[in-house]
């Protein structure tokens, strides 16, 4: 079964992201692994500590390389992705040579309260993507304005129809994902 790993651009409790992530995990196959990732503990990426790593890099590393393909749902900070997916997709790329995110494929779905629902973010994302030569799948492009479809208290996704259609995104994932995985 594929192994998944979800990153959340927000690092908040109870994240309108990290509700979008759950619908999209529900369209996922039956019994499919699925780890929702920490990077909010992640110290700010330095080159010094190549040599050195703090444990949390090396448990980080550790989760990315042991997944077969990633789930990211980020929410827009000033017209781009939150800094702490950022530091993460710098701290997972590092050392020179041992960028665990290699030859996997990725789902990329934005969410904002805003009317553009993240998609600077989004697009910023796919960019650093290909640079890291993960494979992010091109359709049906999330792009989710929150303010209308989850509940702001608890980050849950509350429309029935993009629940339906987030899930059918995980489901369709998980097809694009298998010509990936051995
Ligand atoms: C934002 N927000 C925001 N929204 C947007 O559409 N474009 C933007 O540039 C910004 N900039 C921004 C900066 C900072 C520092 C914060 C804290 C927020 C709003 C934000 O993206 C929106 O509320 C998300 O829906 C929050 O997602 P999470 O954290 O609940 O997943």
């Amino acid at each position: 079964m594929t192994k998944y790993a979800v990153i959340s651009g927000s690092t908040r409790q109870n994240s309108l992201s990290e509700g979008v992530a759950k619908a999209i995990v529900a369209g996922l196959p039956e019994g499919s692994e699925v780890n929702f990732l920490e990077i909010g503990n992640l110290p700010l990426y330095n080159q010094d500590l190549d040599a050195n790593s703090p444990a949390e890099y090396d448990e980080f590393r550790a989760q990315v390389a042991a997944a077969d393909a990633y789930i990211f749902v980020t929410p827009e900070h000033n017209r781009n992705i939150p800094a702490a997916l950022k530091n993460a997709l710098d701290v997972a790329s590092r050392p020179w040579g041992q960028n665990v995110w290699a030859g996997k494929p990725a789902l990329v779905a934005s969410q904002s309260i805003g009317g553009i629902s993240g998609v600077l973010a989004h697009h910023s994302l796919r960019q650093t993507l290909v640079f890291l030569d993960v494979h992010a799948m091109a359709q049906p492009e999330l792009y989710i304005n929150t303010s209308v479809t989850s509940d702001m208290e608890t980050g849950e996704v509350t429309n029935e129809d993009t629940k339906a259609f987030l899930a059918s995104a995980g489901a369709g994932f998980a097809e694009y994902a298998k010509k990936f995985v051995d």
